[in-house]
């Protein structure tokens, strides 16, 4: 039997831009949303057991109920297999946050189990299958800055973003992203992304030109849910950050920062006030 350990980072994303265009026949909304992985990670561990069995591994988080042990159900039962899993994860990144934790621990999966069995589907199969598991997972195969249509799996690679110093802040409280679109049917606007406009920003390099393009139309809604998101974004203004938006259906927020230093001060001054607060920046991830 294979015994290796395939270990591998799984990286939250934030939103830079989220438009919500109207809602379908199947209830879902269709979106336009500008992608964004960053350096604050889980850490997804893969290995073979003997036995015929899927086993999940993340504190509370563990069992059938993980997006991660869908993952690898959905690969498994594709193949036919009969083939023992074992996945531990290490959390870091934050649930009911909107940085896509969970997309990224289920992606991870797929990516590395197709290793660890040697390759036995395409890329445009495991496509698929992260298409079956939820909205973020394709776009976390494989990260970087893209352009999202449709519920989030229609993709175009966009000019890399610079590399951005930022601050993500968590209320206690986290988000239920079905309530969060909810409310947006109730009193949420529509503010359309222009494609031409984020290819320029991205393109120029420039953060202050990124910074007056971020917007999401899910914000109200799920501000009237949690006031403190809010009040955590006026606090990343007052601190220095030149722009700051809530990512995906929140609770989390983030500010860029006008340098890694301003950033580690800033998280420093927050976490004394009692928040969830990291200090990091966008990345480009190269996976193999
Ligand atoms: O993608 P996920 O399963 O996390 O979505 C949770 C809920 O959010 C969905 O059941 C749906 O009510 C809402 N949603 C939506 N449109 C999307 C994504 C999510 O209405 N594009």
């Amino acid at each position: 039997m294979n015994t290796d350990i395939f270990e591998t980072f799984a990286y939250a994303k934030i939103n830079l831009g989220i438009a919500v265009k109207g809602k379908r026949p199947d209830g879902y909304h269709e979106l336009q949303m500008v992608m964004q992985t960053i350096g604050l990670h889980d850490t997804v561990r893969l290995s073979l057991l003997e036995k015929d069995e899927i086993r999940c591994l993340c504190g509370s988080l563990s069992g059938p109920k993980n997006l991660a042990y869908q993952a690898a159900k959905l690969f498994k039962e594709g193949l036919n297999s009969r083939q023992g899993i074992r996945i531990e994860i290490e959390k870091r990144v934050p649930i009911q946050a909107g940085l896509g934790g969970g997309s990224a621990d289920a992606a991870a999966t797929l990516g590395g189990l197709n290793r660890l069995f040697n390759r036995p589907y395409s890329q445009e199969e495991i496509l698929r299958l992260a298409n079956q598991l939820g909205s973020d997972v394709a776009f976390c195969l494989n990260g970087g800055t893209q352009w999202a249509e449709g519920r989030g799996e229609i993709l175009l690679h966009l000019p890399k973003a610079p590399e951005m110093p930022l601050v993500v802040v968590k209320p206690q409280q986290g988000i239920n992203t079905g309530e969060s679109y909810r409310m947006f049917d109730r009193l949420g606007e529509s503010h359309p992304l222009s494609l031409e406009a984020w290819q320029g920003a991205l393109q120029s390099g420039s953060a202050a030109k990124i910074a007056s393009l971020l917007s999401n139309d899910l914000e109200a809604g799920s501000q009237a849910i949690l006031p403190v998101i809010a009040s955590l974004k006026e606090e990343l203004r007052r601190e220095g950050c030149q722009g700051v938006l809530m990512s995906g259906s929140g609770s989390a927020v983030f500010g860029i920062a006008p340098s890694a230093k301003r950033a580690q001060e800033i998280a420093h001054s927050l976490t004394k006030k009692g928040y969830s607060v990291w200090a990091t920046k966008t990345i480009s991830p190269k996976y193999t």
